[in-house]
């Protein structure tokens, strides 16, 4: 557990903290991920005087190797007194016939802590603008938008679902339903995020089709009654997805439901060109709300690579800052977080996944790169 006293000096004078963090290192690239923002901690607490104490806990196929449960309870009684979880990545191979399967602790921690809001920025970053899939036209007007996505409900926990046997035959499903509070709550958290960036929302939804997706829209069209001075448009899912590729920068914040969210972050990542970048934030509100938040990169476990220090640390990092800023209540930290891996990139030092874009000097590693950062706070 992380205890964080001490003073530190913002925009509105200093005043103390007392603050706690969870480690949730996980599977595959996840604990060398982790290590490095722990490193990036440490440094930040040289710098701004803090004190943290960190307690780490197994989730994902590690825990189902030690307990043989993917969340034990243990680790959720932890993070549920914690103020801030981070996570590495859980998943792999390993895992891929087991009964429980690690991505089920991840799920089980989304719910069990009510983390029903997903914030995945995607921007672009000049540094790495090269590394985009996209044609130079397309990124050239800057690319920076949000992903808030509902991360508690939809097809990923809808009831009924299983496999079963009907007349013979396999047969498969699962349920996708919204209640009007659930869109209304992650709504609330598009517009509000919209406030603090260009004021835009786009809701996506597939209404044109389905029951969910139109009371989806009616909702959000009620909850935007609320916030007149935010624009807000509707597309529909498939358009969104073309549209990504066609024209990324007409997107502010992309609001959207679970299922659709997991499939749209990942391709609004492709379109920056760098999922080692992307961090994540899973809160239970808006972040003035307060309530635990769990931080992860949005990358998986790249079991391939794992424990060859080939990994990037930089989304794990960088979900740090989000920590800093929207749990800890630590703006100038986040800043400082982020300043110091664009000084990295900015010497030209490069990981393995982004040697494309400018590198200059050999090719970073995990540790390395985790050094750089946190000798550049
Ligand atoms: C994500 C991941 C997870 C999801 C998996 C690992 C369960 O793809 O966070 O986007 O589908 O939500
Ligand atoms: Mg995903």
């Amino acid at each position: 557990m992380l205890r964080c006293t001490g003073a530190v000096q913002t925009t509105n004078g200093a005043y103390p903290v007392n603050k706690r963090i969870v480690l949730l290192p996980g599977d595959g690239i996840g604990p060398e991920v982790t290590a490095q923002c722990v490193k990036v901690l440490r440094a930040v607490e040289k710098k701004y005087g803090l004190s943290f104490d960190t307690e780490e806990c197994l989730i994902g196929g590690a825990a189902i190797d030690a307990t043989g449960e993917p969340l034990p309870e243990a680790t959720l009684a932890v993070c549920r007194k914690a103020d801030a979880v981070l996570l590495g990545a859980v998943g792999g191979p390993k895992w891929d016939k087991s009964p429980r399967r690690p991505e089920a602790g991840l799920l089980a921690i989304r719910k069990e802590l009510n983390l029903f809001a997903n914030l995945r920025p995607a921007l672009v970053l000049p540094e790495l603008a090269a590394l985009s899939a996209l044609h130079p036209r397309a990124v050239e007007q800057g690319v920076d938008m949000l992903v808030v996505r509902e991360l508690t409900g939809d097809v990923y926990f809808g009831q009924p679902a299983g496999e079963e046997r009907r007349e013979g035959r396999r047969v498969a499903f699962n349920t996708m339903i919204y209640n009007e509070d659930e869109v209304r709550r992650i709504a609330r958290v598009a517009f509000s995020a919209a406030r603090s960036r260009r004021g835009r929302v786009c809701s996506v939804d597939k209404s044109n089709v389905l029951h969910v997706g139109r009371l989806w829209r009616t909702v959000v069209d009620e909850t935007h009654r609320d916030y007149p001075d935010t624009e807000l448009t509707h597309m529909y899912v498939d358009n969104c997805a073309m549209q990504l590729v066609i024209n990324p920068a007409q997107f502010d914040v992309i609001l959207t439901g679970n299922l659709f969210g997991d499939i749209l972050s990942d391709e609004a990542a492709a379109v920056t060109g760098s999922l080692g970048m992307l961090p994540s934030a899973s809160l239970s509100g808006a972040p003035e709300d307060g309530g635990v938040g769990l931080y992860e990169p949005v990358h998986g476990s790249a079991p391939d690579i794992a424990g060859q220090d080939k990994a990037n640390p930089f989304a794990a990092v960088l979900s740090l800052a989000m920590m800093l800023r929207l749990t800890l209540g630590l703006p100038e930290a986040a800043d400082a977080v982020e300043k110091a891996v664009r000084a990295v990139l900015r010497d030209g030092r490069r990981t393995a996944d982004t040697a494309a874009a400018g590198c200059k000097g050999p090719i970073l590693g995990c540790n390395e790169a985790g050094d750089l950062t946190a000798a550049s706070i």
